[in-house]
């Protein structure tokens, strides 16, 4: 009988000049944020004028080097998505560049482009959101859905459009015989398989993924950020991932942005950054991440007050009415990203005095783990009588 699910293929060698980690820092980036802005317009009265703004994301800068992931964090409404979101140029920023290196070498700042443009940048650039339910179409087949962003970018041939979408299935774990199914036919897991091989389609370098895996079942997580780390290393893939869950970006991450209020308050390795924090914040969310015993650490309730608004943010360090290290200056003078240690960046005026609790030793994915599910795929439902067999068609343009 035919196996349930196909292996993945056997992985291409990667040329790095790269440390323990894997990632080239010997090139210029791959992505380079530059002091982003995007402010929300807030409207009242009669006439709908502007009457405040809601700085979601307030002069945040980030690079991102070849096959690396770097992870966004922060609690909700921090601007996360937001910011992933002006990358890939689904808005349009306020202000600052997003510095993108083509495949030709030549570096675009997707910022600036015009619509026309971006469609180019969007083969190498692609978004993985989190809700596998509500980003597949009920009434496409996989066929469909997956060479969707072949058709748009041309591809006219059905039968080629078949051949990639194959490979693109087995690739995710899945029997290419699905691509003529439809997204009722998977579990969520294997819809966010389906994502990711829609998101490959076009043979991305950068994909974003926003949330990509907290709408899942713990042991289904696993298996997706397994997936998702074998791509990475298989295809030279990096990844700007989004996420507020501290306990997954610890294991998949080389390095880690942590956002407070729009701004970016702390980035490091991610060793340094779960041993060793430097801003106060960082610690406090990494004394939030559950852990076996309950008893064992304090919540994010520990910290007093709520996340500042960003429409009214306070002055100074955005984070002095609940830092329990807050001094003067903190509550006037807004602290600067400054690099207190070699590659470690932290806003925060007491930086280097301050000794903050981290946590112990990390396990890191990006050193193989195989005690962790995830290499193998999920194995796949029985077929649902009522699948339906669609006529054969072409993508609607
Ligand atoms: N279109 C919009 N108009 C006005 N304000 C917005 C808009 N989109 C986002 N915001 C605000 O910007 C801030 C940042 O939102 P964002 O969605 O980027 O946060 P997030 O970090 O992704 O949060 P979460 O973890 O909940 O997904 C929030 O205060 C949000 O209310
Ligand atoms: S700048 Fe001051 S208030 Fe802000 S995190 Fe540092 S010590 Fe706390
Ligand atoms: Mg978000």
């Amino acid at each position: 009988m035919a196996p349930e699910t196909t292996p993945l293929p056997a992985a291409r060698p990667i040329a790095r000049s790269a440390d323990a980690t894997g990632v080239d820092e010997s090139r210029a980036p791959l992505l380079e944020v530059r002091n982003l802005r995007k402010h929300f317009p807030i409207k009242g009265g009669f006439l709908q004028r502007t009457v405040g703004l809601v700085k979601a994301v307030d002069d945040v800068s980030f690079k991102v080097f070849d096959g690396e992931i770097l992870s966004l964090v922060g609690e909700s409404g921090c601007g996360k998505t937001t910011t992933a979101r002006c990358v890939i140029r689904a808005i349009d920023p306020t202000s600052g560049e997003v510095l993108f290196r083509r495949a030709d070498g030549d570096v675009v700042d997707v910022a600036k482009l015009r619509d026309k443009q971006l469609r180019p940048i969007w083969r190498d650039m692609q978004m993985i959101f989190q809700d596998p339910f509500g980003s597949l179409n009920p009434r496409k087949n996989l066929l469909d859905i997956i060479g969707e962003p072949m058709f748009v970018q041309g591809v006219r041939s059905r039968q080629k459009r078949m051949d990639r979408v194959a490979e693109l299935l087995n690739l995710v774990g899945l029997r290419p015989e699905y691509m003529h199914r439809y997204p009722h036919a998977f579990s969520g897991g294997q819809r966010q398989r389906i994502v990711i091989a829609r998101a490959l389609t076009l043979e991305p370098r950068l994909v974003i993924a926003d949330e990509a895996v907290s709408a899942l079942d713990v042991s289904v997580q696993a298996q997706i950020l397994n997936l998702l780390l074998d791509l990475q290393r298989r295809l030279e893939l990096s990844y700007l991932f989004v996420a507020h869950d501290l306990s997954i970006v610890k294991h998949i991450s080389h390095r880690v942005a942590v956002m407070y209020v729009g701004k970016v308050v702390e980035l490091a390795r991610t060793d340094a950054l779960f041993t060793r924090p430097k801003h106060p914040y960082t610690s406090a969310l990494l004394a939030a991440v559950p852990v076996p015993d309950p008893d064992q650490r304090a919540a994010l309730q520990g910290l007093p007050g709520e996340v500042a608004n960003p429409a009214a943010p306070p002055p100074g360090c955005y984070f002095h009415p609940r830092c329990p290290f807050a001094v003067e200056v903190c509550k006037h003078e807004p602290p600067p990203l400054r690099e207190v240690e070699p590659d470690h960046f932290v806003a925060c005026h007491r930086a280097e005095e301050l000794t903050l609790d981290g946590i112990g030793e990390l396990e890191s994915a990006l050193r193989p783990r195989p005690d962790v599910p995830g290499a193998t795929p999920e194995a796949p439902p029985p077929a649902p009588p009522d699948v339906p067999t669609p006529p054969s068609r072409e993508v609607p343009s």
